[in-house]
């Protein structure tokens, strides 16, 4: 089925990722993940279904995982709803200049029992075959720091 019109100014993400990151926190020890991203159209929807996983690059263990739907809204305009099993659910907005894609939580909600993050910020960048992201929340009582930066390749 042909792509949305609205998805064009998104194309670039579309496709599955492969790479590695490294995450971050005042909290926490650095740690090192092996990661799989997918962007894929919706048949015919003006969305893009994003699926993510990870797994600590030493011991093969499944780290985090997350799935949501980023959404054009006007132009250079983007939305992006992400769920995670940890209880925290985040809704974003944000622009796209050429293949980057910046994004900021307007909302953050967690489960009772999940950990308390407040604020998140996404930077998505892609060059060619090439997707680089960065990642800072404010969490546990801390700002805005950085928590993930990795890079992966088109598969
Ligand atoms: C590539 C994706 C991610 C990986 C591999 C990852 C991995 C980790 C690891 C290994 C820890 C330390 C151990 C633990 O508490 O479980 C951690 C802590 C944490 N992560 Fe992530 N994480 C990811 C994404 C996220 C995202 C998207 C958020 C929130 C928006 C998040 C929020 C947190 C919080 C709140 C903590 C606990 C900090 C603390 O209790 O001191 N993580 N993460």
């Amino acid at each position: 089925m042909d792509l949305h019109p609205d998805l064009e100014p998104l194309a670039f993400l579309i496709g599955t990722w492969q790479g590695w990151g490294h995450g971050d926190y005042p909290t926490v020890e650095p740690f090192d993940y092996e990661e799989e991203i997918s962007f894929q159209p919706g048949p015919g929807k003006p969305f893009l279904l994003y699926t993510q996983r990870t797994k600590d690059t030493h011991t093969g263990e499944p780290l985090h995982t997350e799935t949501g739907y980023l959404r054009p809204a006007g132009v250079g305009r983007v939305e992006l709803v992400i769920a995670q099993p940890t209880g925290i659910a985040e809704i974003h907005t944000g622009g796209v200049d050429g293949t980057h894609v910046h994004l900021r939580s307007a909302v953050v909600e967690v489960t009772p029992t999940a950990k308390d993050v407040s604020d998140v910020e996404r930077h998505i960048e892609v060059d060619g075959n090439v997707l680089r992201y960065r990642l800072a929340m404010a969490a546990v009582g801390h700002g805005l720091e950085t928590h993930l930066q990795a890079e992966l390749m088109r598969r």
